[in-house]
């Protein structure tokens, strides 16, 4: 059985104090919660104060990037291990990094590969754009970078790796995928090919967020969906209410809570 896991992507948002408050304001909100794995992203300036606010917490803090070398001159980057000391995830290749910072399938998968040996837990976004949408390209696209980002990696490492299908028409558009053509494509774009680079034990063990304009009253039809396990959350991360109100429709529909 999968766990569900719900994370927020905070993007460019809040200063170290509005940070530190959304955190407390979570932590408070959230504390019951015990099936639903949790986790937040700050900024990398909010990191470490954020980590400290959910010290001994049920929500656990992740980076939004990192570099994949170990260290160097490389300015205005992060190294694995720097992120290791302030966070537990890490989100690689969200669309918007693929799409201003030249983020590719092959930087995407040395920065798993790098995550993977520094023992973080990576959140690999993955998605098509409305084009390719259109086009009925949006399976051969997705599979391309399940391939791309999981070349060299071992199968006891590939099931511990968390992926965000995010279609990129459906970020902060307010437009989301239908629940039933996302299941679509995480079946056929991803747990196929998962299985045709591993094994089905190993597709199946894969968990699937769903991320794009996820709000408290769309949760409940995505999370419900067989192959979606939970939600990459960006605009709706940011104020307890919305988060807090996602996090409860999911346990409201999955029926443990
Ligand atoms: P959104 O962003 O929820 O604001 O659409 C999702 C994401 O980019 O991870």
């Amino acid at each position: 059985m999968r766990r569900p896991f719900i994370a927020g992507n905070w993007k460019m948002h809040k200063t170290v104090a509005e940070a530190t408050e959304l955190a407390s304001g979570l932590k408070e909100a959230l504390a019951s919660v015990k099936d639903i794995e949790l986790a937040v992203c700050p900024t990398a300036t909010a990191l470490g104060a954020v980590t400290q606010v959910l010290a001994d917490s049920n929500i656990g803090a992740g980076a939004q990037n990192m570099h994949w070398e170990a260290s160097g001159a490389f300015t205005g980057e992060i190294a694995p291990a720097m992120v290791k000391e302030l966070a537990t995830y890490v989100i690689i290749g969200h669309s918007e990094r693929r799409q201003f910072f030249g983020e590719t399938d092959e930087t995407v998968n040395k920065k798993l590969l790098a995550a993977i040996a520094q023992g973080l837990i990576p959140i690999v976004c993955i998605g098509e754009s409305l084009a390719q949408n259109e086009a009925g390209e949006t399976v051969a696209f997705v599979g391309g970078q399940i391939r791309g980002a999981f070349a060299g990696v071992p199968k006891e490492d590939a099931r511990n790796v968390v992926l965000a299908y995010e279609p990129i028409w459906a970020i902060g558009t307010g437009r989301t995928a239908m629940p039933e053509d996302a299941d679509r494509i995480i079946r056929e774009a991803i747990r196929d090919v998962l299985t045709d680079l591993y094994d089905d034990a190993t597709a199946q063990a894969i968990r699937v967020q769903y991320g794009g304009s996820v709000k408290p009253d769309n949760m409940a039809d995505f999370i419900i969906m067989p192959e979606i396990d939970g939600a990459l959350v960006g605009g709706a991360s940011l104020t307890v209410e919305a988060f807090a109100g996602i996090v409860n429709s999911a346990i409201k529909a999955l029926g443990n809570g």
